[in-house]
């Protein structure tokens, strides 16, 4: 019965047309899998069928494997098996592509004889982004198809193609606009007439190409993606093509896609998947809760934030008033847009024209009544509560009926901010992330009084962005910042119980980040962070000394290291080494070897340990939220899947444990386990209990 369902079947002219309908995207799971592959063999068996049309309903053709049984016992038929039996069909076979088809599904339109797709589908074999290569055949069908140089630039970046580039690299037999069922079904009665012969794919050996063209491709690709082990897996696998018989080099496939699949760093990037599409399900917001339009916009100050927000609207073609108290730093501001852009210009990376239209979106503007006309603001001036809310307070009075009014505070208490207004169910927090106009993550703060329809009007704003809006709650710094905080501290404290600058920031670098802390905050500028510390009442005995020295970072040619020509890449500096250990002596730590192993603990458990405060108070909805704010908003390695992820793998008694071992060592306290950690340590539970507590 649920087969039926999963697979359509009509006849027209005595072709078989399979129409598949597993939504949302047509995913090949196992019950899928059968249904195709009955149909297929009843059209196969059906004396009165001349010939098959494979097609699809819904948005995309097929959205490849069911990644969600990946790990789990496989389920017969496979996929390999499903795509074996349309490559052995006796009858023609002609895919119509009436969307994404990707992975798996472009795996199943390769086995058919030919293949048509509407333009605007997407053409693609992905899988080396969840860690793993094509395992149905994908490695050997495609090099016959386009060419073995174009298919290894295809799988080892995992990007798609359209239907016209398809076409191109003979990929599909044709294009079509809107539906292509009619010109399969054309084609596949051409084919049973005899008037074209049906060839297997697997048969057109003459279409690879010169192997040196493929290797001069394969070492290219392998240069984009240093470090992804799956990318030499999907090199190798291609090779195959030219170095074993058919069948052969799609067992070798095979072997490859079973051990990836099992990798840790494949079930990393598979969490990935999931975790940034659940962040789109926000827990409490009413199903089909609809934003208000946003036609115009207003940022409220042009410093480093505000510049890069205003430039995220005019990229997204979305009119805004930049407003400045006053000229001079007004056009500072619009200056460094301009610069910005110039720069895309020159690198190639934009249009001028397009770079007129951009800037022709943004109007700079002396004070806050130019916001009257905006559907939605953004507040991004100096982090002041006071100063917040009194801007705050004048935009109640003149900001447009229904207007959002949004703060960009990296800290401040948003509810304090919104009881400055009489209108606290339209203030919310949109805490973009530096380089505003770059960074993918978007925090939506929701404040205690934010109603439905203000955070819907954010979120499907932040998407038209190209952000990734996660929602969290109310509290110091949030999600993001609240858990850095926690590795700073460690930082800082690391270097006076004995660890180098650079010993912290290999550290990190050999855990799979860009950068190191004290790497980044030379990049970023150390004033920032000392002139929160003394608006706080806060010290950091080694930061605080190097503010003091004027080794401010990068932009005054020291910081943590020495950036003595000029360039990037700084060198230890002695000085430091002496800054660092007078403050030990001065604070009384007694300074030893730490070992690599101790630092990344150091740096990372404290943060899984706030994570998992931050779930049991119900900031983020959920581990794989937090997940997704440190992959977007600071460049955690996704094959590592995202702290809590990384936490779950190892388990929060041994983390409780190690940082109990570190507290005790260090002498530090405030590495004893929280209490929501200790908890899940001694009841063997996961994250994600937290989060079922809290809601
Ligand atoms: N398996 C399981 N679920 C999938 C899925 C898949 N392959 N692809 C999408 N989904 C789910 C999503 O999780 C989401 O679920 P939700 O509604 O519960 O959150 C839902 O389908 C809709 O997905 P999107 O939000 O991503 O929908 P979009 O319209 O934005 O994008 C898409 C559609 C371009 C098809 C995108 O979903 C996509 O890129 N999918 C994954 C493609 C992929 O990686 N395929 C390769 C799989 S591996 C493989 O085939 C191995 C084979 O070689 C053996
Ligand atoms: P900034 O100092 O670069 O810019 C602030 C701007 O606001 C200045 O140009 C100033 O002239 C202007 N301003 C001050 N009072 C104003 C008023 N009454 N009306 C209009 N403009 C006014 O500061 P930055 O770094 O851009 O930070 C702004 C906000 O964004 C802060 O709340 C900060 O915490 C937050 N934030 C900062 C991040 C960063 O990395 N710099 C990251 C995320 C959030």
């Amino acid at each position: 019965m649920e087969q039926r369902m999963l697979v359509g079947v009509t006849v027209d002219n005595a072709v078989a047309v399979l129409r598949i309908a597993n939504p949302p995207v047509n995913a090949l799971s196992a019950a899928l899998r059968s249904a195709i592959a009955d149909a297929v063999q009843q059209a196969a068996a059906d004396s009165g069928i001349r010939a098959i049309v494979l097609a699809a309903s819904g948005r995309t053709f097929v959205a490849g494997a069911d990644i969600s049984e990946f790990g789990k016992p496989p389920v017969s038929p496979t996929l390999p098996e499903v795509v074996e039996l349309l490559d052995a069909c006796p009858k023609p076979l002609v895919a119509a592509i009436n969307g994404a088809a990707l992975g798996g599904g472009l795996e199943l339109a390769m086995a058919c004889h030919e293949r048509v797709a509407t333009s605007g589908a997407k053409l693609g074999l992905p899988e080396v982004k969840l860690g793993l290569l094509p395992g149905a055949g994908g490695t050997q069908r495609l090099p016959r198809l386009a060419g073995a140089a174009t298919a290894v630039a295809m799988v080892v970046s995992g990007e798609p193609v359209t239907a016209e580039d398809a076409l191109r690299h003979g990929i599909v037999d044709e294009a079509v606009e809107g539906d292509p069922v009619p010109a399969a079904l054309r084609r596949a009665l051409a084919l049973a007439d005899g008037l074209a012969a049906p060839t297997r794919v697997r048969d057109r050996g003459d279409r690879l190409g010169p192997r040196e063209a493929f290797e001069a491709a394969a070492a290219r690709a392998l240069q984009r993606v240093p470090g992804n082990p799956a990318a030499a897996a999907c090199t190798d696998s291609i090779r195959a093509a030219f170095e074993l018989p058919f069948d052969a080099a799609v067992r070798a496939e095979r072997d490859r896609f079973l051990v990836l699949v099992k990798d840790d760093r494949s079930k990393a990037l598979r969490h990935v998947f999931f975790a940034e599409r659940a962040v789109a399900h926000v827990p409490g917001l009413p199903k089909g809760t609809r934003g208000r339009e946003v036609a115009r916009a207003a940022v409220i100050g042009a410093g480093t934030m505000g510049g890069g927000i205003a430039m995220c609207f005019a990229n997204a073609g979305i009119p805004v008033t930049l407003i400045e108290t006053e000229q001079q730093a007004l056009e500072r501001g619009l200056q460094r847009i301009a610069g910005n852009y110039a720069t895309s210009v020159q690198r190639g990376s934009l249009a001028a024209e397009e770079r007129n239209r951009r800037l022709g979106r943004i109007e700079g503007r002396i004070g806050l009544e130019h916001a009257a006309g905006a559907d939605l603001v953004v507040e991004a001036v100096f982090e002041d509560l006071a100063l917040k809310q009194q801007i705050f307070g004048t935009l109640d009075s003149i900001a447009k009926p229904g207007a959002v009014l949004a703060t960009n505070t990296s800290y401040l208490d948003v509810d304090a901010i919104a009881g400055a207004t009489r209108r606290p169910e339209a203030v919310l927090g949109m805490h973009f992330f530096s380089p505003a106009n770059v960074m993918k993550l978007l925090e939506v703060v929701r404040g205690a009084g934010t109603a439905p329809g203000t955070l819907a009007t954010a979120i499907e704003l932040g998407r038209r962005l190209g952000k990734v809006p996660v929602v969290v709650g109310v509290c110091h710094g949030f999600v993001g910042n609240r858990m850095l905080a926690r590795r700073t501290a460690q930082a800082e404290r690391l270097l006076l119980e004995g660890a180098s600058p650079q010993a912290v920031d290999a550290a990190l670098v050999a855990f799979g980040f860009r950068m190191g802390p004290f790497a980044m905050a030379d990049l970023a500028g150390l004033d920032i962070g000392w002139r929160i510390r003394k608006a706080t009442g806060k010290t950091a005995p080694v930061a605080d000394a190097l503010c003091e020295a004027g080794r401010l970072g990068q932009k005054t040619g020291k910081g943590y290291y020495d950036y003595g020509g000029g360039g990037r890449q700084g060198a230890p500096d002695p000085a430091v080494q002496a800054l660092i250990e007078a403050a030990s002596a001065r604070l009384g730590i007694a300074r030893r070897s730490i070992d690599a192993d101790e630092i990344t603990e150091r740096l990372i458990f404290p943060m899984i340990d706030e994570g998992a405060r931050i779930l049991e108070e119900g900031i983020a909805a959920r581990p794989g939220d937090i997940d997704v704010v440190w992959l977007h908003g600071y460049n955690w390695p996704a094959w590592r899947g995202g702290p809590m992820f990384h936490g779950e793998q190892l388990g929060a008694a041994r983390i409780a444990q190690r940082l109990e071992q570190h507290a005790a060592h260090s002498g530090d306290a405030s590495l004893h386990p929280s209490a929501a950690l200790s908890r899940l340590a001694r009841e063997g539970q996961g994250f994600s209990s937290l989060s079922e507590a809290a809601a």
